[in-house]
């Protein structure tokens, strides 16, 4: 179904997000028949580019980004077709009039305004979209993190944001929201009766979230030096996961009504008391080693420095203190140069609490619930069952398994594609209210002066292993183990 006729401007749209996401989401949803007759799509940056350069590059990006088999000449002439460009300057006024003008025919469109730029910038172009006349009743504004580097930098670029756009036109982006996958753990936990009854402390041993990369910091060190796992990807996505995990049901799948819900398990969350103690807490940083089959460099020679306190891998037990989920640890962790490239969330059931099985039976293994993320998208429901044969009563632990490649057979969409068009629809459900943001912040912030305040570095671990043993013993200490890879 085609969204209403809108005008999409990127800011930004010389950069990595632009050319790696957007353009190639916004070219996919437009080869579905998604994208109306008259859309446009505006790039806006800095250098004073000439439209038919912007729309060169813009070809590059869908030809380095889309692969040949899924397009046609003719599907990439027609969505170049609906590009433009403008040069505006960030920090002074230049070419802002000359944006408003080009503007002033789509008022009665939909006008997103999206921000791919650095969070600096976040403030600035607000204002000028503003002063200029465009932060009118149908614009809606897009950031995406790092929305601030701690609480406070988070509340002075909301409020920068809001002092232009009403809340219910600020769209924050989580694209870890918009994975299949993700939106999929609603329909598992919302859309079947068997696992509500069973989703609590009284039935419920663990929680495990995983989001291991096998890649390293890229070229990005100078970004990721900043920054660091836990700002990188708990604060937001791994946040995120665990309140679509221990959320109550909303009432309605409506924006406020899911929103209101993910912010109380936010602050329910405890807060940690010894980010300094491995017992709660182990922050970790790759040293040279292997990954995919080749020797890869340390962090620091990455970077090119000599020393640095920047955590590129953190394991936490996390505690969210309410009636649903009293003792019930959330085991979380995320790191760069892992062996695999694997997100999973594991719901390990409590055992039965007698077992009828003679020893020679084996050992029963507590029942778990693996939602895989990425890759290969699936569920697997680990079930004990009898080992086949005659030689008696042998027990297995077995996957009930589905696999969404196998059950759908269509293609995966990007997480781009869906929240581009949500903005579009007005569909806030997928996008981080500001309270939500906050909260996530205070969580983290005690931890981060914690760590900023410590003589000790993270711990070392070598590339393409799962992190410092600190890490194993956090979990183990509590009698439970890591499931590397589900
Ligand atoms: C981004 C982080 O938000 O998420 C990156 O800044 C990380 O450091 C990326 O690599 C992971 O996203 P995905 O979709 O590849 O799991």
């Amino acid at each position: 179904i085609p969204v209403v006729p809108f005008v999409l401007v990127v800011f930004g749209a010389t950069g990595d997000l632009a050319r790696r996401k957007l353009l190639p989401a916004m070219f996919h949803r437009d080869m579905a028949g998604q994208l109306p007759e008259a859309a446009k799509i505006i790039g806006a940056a800095r250098g004073k580019l000439t439209a038919d350069a912007f729309i060169a590059l813009a070809r590059e990006s869908i030809i380095e980004h889309v692969p040949a088999e899924e397009r046609s000449e003719a599907d990439v002439e027609r969505f170049i077709a609906r590009l433009d460009y403008r040069a505006v300057e960030a920090d002074d006024d230049g070419g802002w009039q000359e944006l408003a003008q080009a503007l002033a025919s789509y008022r009665e469109r939909v006008n997103v305004f999206y921000l791919a730029t650095g969070p600096a910038l976040f403030g600035p172009i607000c204002e000028r979209l503003g002063r200029f006349g465009m932060a009118h009743g149908n614009a809606r504004v897009v950031v995406e993190k790092p929305i601030g580097k701690n609480l406070e930098s988070a509340k002075e670029l909301n409020a920068a944001i809001g002092k232009v756009f009403p809340e219910d036109r600020v769209y924050r982006i989580d694209h870890y929201l918009g994975k299949e996958a993700v939106q999929n753990l609603m329909a598992l936990r919302f859309a079947n009766g068997l696992f509500e009854p069973l989703w609590d402390a009284a039935h419920i041993d663990h929680v495990q979230i995983t989001v291991a990369e096998s890649l390293g910091v890229e070229g990005r060190a100078g970004y990721y030096d900043t920054a660091g796992a836990l700002r990188d990807m708990v604060q937001n996505h791994i946040l995120q996961l665990l309140c679509l995990v221990a959320m109550e049901p909303p009432a309605r799948l409506d924006a406020d009504a899911v929103r209101d819900e993910k912010l109380k398990v936010l602050r329910a969350l405890k807060p940690i008391a010894d980010a300094l103690s491995t017992q709660a807490v182990v922050r970790g940083q790759y040293r040279a080693g292997a990954s995919a089959g080749g020797a890869v460099r340390g962090y620091l020679d990455e970077l090119g420095a000599e020393t640095s306190t920047t955590e590129t891998f953190v394991a936490l037990k996390a505690e969210v203190q309410n009636w649903r989920w009293a003792g019930v640890p959330f085991y979380l962790r995320t790191g760069k140069r892992m062996p695999e490239r694997v997100s999973d969330i594991v719901i390990t059931f409590r055992p039965p609490p007698h077992s009828v099985f003679d020893a020679s039976a084996g050992p029963i293994e507590a029942n778990k619930l693996v939602i895989r993320l990425q890759p290969d998208e699936g569920v697997k429901l680990w079930l004990m069952t009898k080992d086949p044969g005659p030689g008696g009563m042998r027990l297995r632990s077995v996957p009930l398994d589905m696999s969404f490649a196998n059950a759908f057979q269509v293609r995966n969409p990007d997480a781009y594609e869906r929240l581009v068009l949500d903005v579009v629809r007005g569909n806030q459900t997928l996008f981080m209210r500001r309270d939500e943001v906050e909260a996530a912040w205070t969580w983290i912030e005690p931890i981060l002066e914690a760590w900023s305040n410590a003589a000790e570095l993270p711990k070392p671990y070598t590339a393409g292993t799962w992190g410092p043993s600190a890490a194993v013993a956090l979990i183990e200490r509590d009698g439970r183990t890591w499931l590397d890879g589900g």
